[in-house]
């Protein structure tokens, strides 16, 4: 291949097949960079090939697809920057395989186009090297997990596309029924039932690098269309399902990194997280943790402190340890924008600690000595920028949360050779939904709660917490899982403090229910999410760099046109009739 080339290989024939990335033409010597997957390398024409293929060579234009055969030779004008760059090709014969017309994007990794455009020509745009490097660096992944788990006892298996509809998290892809006329099926969120089926089954270790689909508001992290590596295991606990975990992520990161990282892996508790980090998945890399104002401000003159004490909020704040002068009045105002927009906090207010005199968005409330004790209770010193967000505890937590990560950002302290991963545990195993009125599953409705908090269920739900746990690397979710729940009973409580009556589990999820009466291994697992694990590990920014063909910001297929319309025919074959807007 066109990068394996080096000195080792001078004197050798070889034969090279790929794409002109450029041609100069000097005279009496016509020079080609030619590329494949590997890389690129130095093609030369010189006068001493026929004429007939000089001219050939003379016609070659971006992009074209070649072949050629040729002699390895040392070069005079060595490239230090590139691999192959101490030899080039001295080439005896061409093939041009095809022409190219001039591609609408430029095949180089730096070129700022519209990513709508790189994902029209997304065959040109895979043809760039960094793109090349990210599929070939997720292939690794995949093969290093398929051993990795193989080689522990794990079997993969496949489980099905088609399924049933349970409204539950996102929102699920339909699939219409042709010959179940009116009847739909679903596309899998997860494989969840199913692979706790396996359980049942006694597959006993159960992994699968699958697809999984759902409809959702599409950001950086998130595809309609995703892929887990989705394990289970039977007659484990938490620890067991870690351990195995962080043997995985271990290897991992020293075949495929050479980064050789400490086991045990950190744990928080989700609530020091949150008071800690303001979120449930913590970015590590930098300091400015939430601190609590709640002892000193409640009795502020401020009345913003003052009610939101009364009224059973939150007031807490975050240290910009010494860059004060980094942000302008007008920076923060904009901050106070996102986070009330984003949030719906009502607003941020803020202490700069000078060298003499220490100024805040809320002077007239307070004297140099009040403001002086609230900076201590932050350790303020010279310098500090200190951000106090006051209302109800979830929306101070995002807002400060947001914050402290979108400020370290803009402060270049995102570090992306720094991998700091760390396990998230005990979550709440349900949370109340205002809209609802109701409680939902934090992460499932087959989520255990630990067992000393199962009498809770009952008197004080909000308390209980789950044998749950998120797998955090840099402020992002890589996965999560559980030790589920394997008793019959206890699995139709949680379906009724969700609300559901038992008629609707029993329509809902009857399958996994019947299942549970023949006898079943206590289970527990994890998926991760793949086009994340790799986005993080190559360094990029979306999940979308790291997936062939992905969808746009609207989950379109930019390339394909898809979503498309179906004709009438089909329509009518599965009886369904559009709504005319
Ligand atoms: P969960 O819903 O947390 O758990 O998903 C597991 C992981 O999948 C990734 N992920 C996504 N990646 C890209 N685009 C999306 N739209 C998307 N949604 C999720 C995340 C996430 O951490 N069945 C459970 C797992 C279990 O309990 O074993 C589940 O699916 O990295």
């Amino acid at each position: 291949m066109c990068g394996e080339l080096n000195s080792a290989h001078i004197g050798q024939e070889v034969v090279l097949n790929g794409w002109i990335q450029r041609r100069r033409n000097l005279g009496g010597l016509i020079f080609c960079d030619l590329r494949d997957k590997t890389g690129l390398v130095q093609i030369v024409f010189n006068q001493d090939v026929p004429e007939e293929l000089f001219e050939k060579a003379d016609s070659l234009r971006s992009e074209f697809v070649v072949g050629v055969h040729g002699t390895v030779k040392e070069r005079q004008s060595k490239n230090k920057d590139l691999s192959t760059g101490d030899i080039e090709v001295f080439v005896d014969d061409l093939v041009i395989y095809s022409q190219a017309e001039t591609p609408p994007i430029y095949i180089k990794d730096d070129d700022d186009v519209s990513e709508n455009l790189r994902m029209k020509y997304r065959y040109l745009d895979l043809r760039k090297p960094r793109m090349q490097g990210n599929l070939q660096f997720r292939h690794k992944v995949t093969k290093l997990t398929r051993d990795f788990f193989d080689s522990c006892g794990f079997t993969e298996i496949e489980t099905p596309m088609l399924i049933k509809p349970t409204p539950e998290g996102a929102r699920d892809y339909l699939v219409p029924s042709r010959v179940n006329r009116g009847r739909f099926y679903a596309l899998p969120q997860s494989p969840q039932m199913f692979k706790q089926l396996l359980m049942v089954s006694g597959a006993d270790r159960y992994f699968q690098i699958v697809k999984c689909f759902r409809d959702e508001d599409l950001r950086a992290d998130r595809q309609p269309e995703f892929t887990q590596i989705d394990i289970e295991m039977s007659f484990v606990d938490v620890d067991d399902v870690i351990e195995v975990q962080e043997k995985y992520l271990q290897q991992l990161f020293s075949q495929l990194m050479g980064i050789e990282i400490s086991l045990p892996l950190p744990r928080i508790t989700y609530q020091k997280a949150m008071e800690r980090y303001g979120s449930d998945k913590p970015d590590t890399r930098f300091g400015f943790e939430l601190r609590s104002f709640n002892e000193k401000v409640k009795d502020s003159p401020f009345p913003v402190f003052a009610n939101a004490i009364a009224e059973g909020g939150d007031v807490r704040a975050i240290n910009i340890n010494g860059h004060s002068s980094d942000f302008s009045r007008k920076d923060l105002d904009r901050l106070q924008d996102e986070i009330k927009k984003t949030f719906g906090a009502k607003g941020l207010a803020w202490i700069r600690v000078g060298e003499d005199e220490i100024t805040s968005s809320f002077n007239k409330f307070y004297d140099q000595e009040g403001l002086r004790r609230l900076a201590n209770a932050v350790d303020g010193k010279p310098g500090d920028l200190i951000l106090i967000v006051a209302g109800e505890p979830g929306v101070v937590f995002d807002s400060l949360g947001y914050l402290r990560r979108e400020i370290a950002d803009r402060l270049g302290l995102l570090d992306d050779k720094i991998f700091n991963l760390l396990w998230v545990v005990d979550f709440p195993l349900l949370e109340y939904d205002e809209e609802l009125k109701r409680f939902k599953a934090m992460h499932h409705p087959f989520t255990s709660p630990k067992e000393e908090d199962i009498p809770l269920l009952d008197k004080d739900p909000a308390k209980v917490k789950a044998k749950a746990y998120d797998i955090v690397l840099n402020g992002v979710e890589l996965g999560g899982g559980s030790i589920r729940i394997h008793d019959r009973d206890l699995q139709s409580k949680m379906f009724n403090v969700l609300g559901l009556t038992k008629e609707e589990a029993e329509e809902k999820f009857g399958f996994l229910l019947e299942a549970f009466k023949y006898g079943t291994p206590p289970h527990g697992g994890i998926a991760y999410g793949l086009d994340r694990l790799v986005m993080l590990l190559c360094g990029e920014k979306s999940i979308r760099e790291v997936i062939a063909f992905p969808k746009n910001q609207a989950a379109v297929c930019m390339l394909s046109e898809a979503p498309g319309e179906a004709t009438k025919e089909q329509l009518d074959e599965l009886g369904i009739s559009l709504v005319k807007e």
